[in-house]
């Protein structure tokens, strides 16, 4: 992990990170090197004669005469002001550009406290390598810097020192999830999953900060009712698990109390509704939500945030074999509603539904919120980038929208169309597990509706496309996992903490 430092000086023998941006109309660049004087007039001429444009995601190398070298990065169109995001982003493609160095001082336009957290997080996060498991080909690989200095004067001592922190737990965190995204169903179970969260637990502080975990396995599960959890697990030689990360603050009141809740499929091959290979390949990331929520409560209770977070992951490996689920069969939830799963490749609600029901029972909530890998609908309707949000309550969700605005995470509002729900209806059971295939996506949250009570602020976050970057790395995002939906759970928590 990158180590991260706001400092006001330069080390000469460094890299130095500034902007560029593109100048309306006529195409002429301006360099953005933040609080730091440069004589531009030279390092533009080099930058034209390079080709370089100002666009995002483009960064180029030039050699520097005060320091080694001089990285680029593209702000896109010039402005008085950049938005953090922009800054996040341009920080972290000079990141991915700089692996193989070993540190790097960033000097961008951060005109708020805000845009310093942001370069700091998009350095950090563009710092990213997952070589676990490599052998021949290791060695090949560039290591991510791992020291990030942030040249600015506008921040300092404490407020420095508590910015810094958010930022490396944050990346911290993030890199957790990324992890366990892109560690491979041979290698990832619903037990080695609930292990290595154990362990992430111990190792951050454990019940001196507030932390615990309890596990539920597949005999507890079975003899609690855990119906829709089993359903899609027994088709599995590793078994289902299910997994509660408790964050109660010490020495502090906690001011909100909210539920997380994230679907922790470890394969999803669509049981006996058989996914196609190509469909298939992703399918390791279907616990990107469940990753996501055991992360954020442990970089909340890291921070010591007074927002007490219960955190629930239903693991399991959704397979074929002869005990399967098969179309049709009826299952019994946590709580008692039977369903009729006609397609068991619709099985991220079923393991959901058990979970929501679950968390409902610890009394005080505030709200809740799942996150899940739910619906290729979600990726029809919104792309690879844009994650939905679908609610029973629109205050929550208008304040937890503007905390994604906050934390750089791109998030939309979808509605729950009450007409859509009639097309659950079983002719055998409470509710069956699939209805209108058109809007799909929103098909998915009325079901999940369900599982909820009335008065309960409810968020259903759908991020099926956004968690795994199947594409070119961008920004601070690498390829594979992304760690989608943490930022902004950890920044709601940091905002109801004020
Ligand atoms: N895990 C998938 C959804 C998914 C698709 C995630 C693409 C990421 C990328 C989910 O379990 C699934 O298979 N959903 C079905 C539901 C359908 C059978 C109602 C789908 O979207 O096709
Ligand atoms: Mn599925
Ligand atoms: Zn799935």
């Amino acid at each position: 992990m990158s180590a991260i430092k706001i400092s006001d000086g330069i080390i000469k023998d460094e890299i130095l990170v500034i902007g560029v941006a593109t100048k309306s109309g006529k195409g002429a660049l301006q360099l953005e090197s933040g609080e730091l004087a440069l004589d531009s007039k030279a390092l533009i001429s080099t930058l034209n004669d390079l080709g370089a444009t100002g666009k995002a995601d483009e960064v180029t190398l030039v050699p520097g005469t005060s320091t080694r070298l001089i990285a680029v990065t593209g702000l896109g169109k010039a402005s008085t002001v950049y938005s953090d995001e922009t800054l996040r982003r341009a920080a972290g493609a000079a990141a991915r550009a700089l692996a193989g160095n070993s540190s790097a001082t960033f000097s961008l336009p951060a005109k708020h406290v805000s845009a310093v957290k942001a370069i700091a997080e998009g350095a950090a996060l563009g710092s990213y390598l997952f070589d676990q498991f490599r052998s021949s080909t290791k060695a090949a690989q560039k290591s991510p810097l791992k020291n990030i200095n942030i040249y600015s004067s506008q921040i300092k001592g404490a407020d420095a020192k508590v910015l810094t922190e958010s930022a490396q737990t944050i990346s911290k965190y993030t890199t957790l999830v990324r992890d366990l995204i892109n560690t491979p169903p041979s290698h990832l179970t619903p037990d080695s999953f609930s292990k290595i969260i154990t362990d992430a637990i111990k190792e951050a502080g454990g019940a001196a900060l507030g932390l615990r975990v309890t596990v539920l396995n597949e005999s507890q599960l079975r003899s609690k009712g855990y119906g829709g959890i089993i359903a899609v697990g027994q088709g599995s030689a590793n078994p289902p698990r299910l997994v509660h990360v408790s964050y109660t603050p010490k020495g502090a009141k906690a001011l909100k109390k909210y539920a997380f809740v994230g679907k922790g499929i470890t394969f999803d091959t669509g049981g006996l509704a058989l996914k196609p290979a190509q469909g298939m390949e992703a399918m390791k990331s279907d616990m990107s939500g469940a990753a996501a929520v055991c992360a954020a409560a442990i970089a909340i209770a890291v921070l010591k945030l007074p927002v007490a977070i219960d955190a629930w992951a239903p693991l399991a490996e959704n397979m074929v074999s002869d005990s399967a689920t098969r179309p049709s069969d009826i299952i019994t939830m946590y709580g008692g509603k039977t369903i009729e799963v006609l397609n068991p490749d619709a099985e991220g609600r079923l393991v959901l539904g058990d979970a929501l029901v679950r968390a409902q029972e610890e009394g005080d909530l505030d709200g809740i919120i799942d996150v899940a890998t739910l619906t290729g609908a979600q990726v029809v309707a919104l792309g690879k980038r844009t994650s939905a949000v679908m609610t029973n309550d629109e205050n929550f969700s208008q304040h937890f929208l503007a905390m994604a605005e906050r934390s750089g995470e791109s998030f939309w509002p979808m509605p729950l169309p009450q007409e859509l729900r009639a097309s659950l209806d079983s002719p055998v059971a409470d509710m069956a597990n699939i209805g209108d295939r058109m809007g799909g996506m929103l098909v998915a949250g009325l079901f999940l509706k369900e599982f909820i009570a009335d008065t309960l602020p409810w968020l259903h976050l759908d991020i099926a496309g956004p968690a795994y970057n199947e594409g070119v790395a961008h920004g601070y995002t690498p390829v594979g996992g992304t760690g989608i939906a943490l930022r902004t759970l950890v920044t709601l928590a940091e905002d109801v903490s004020d």
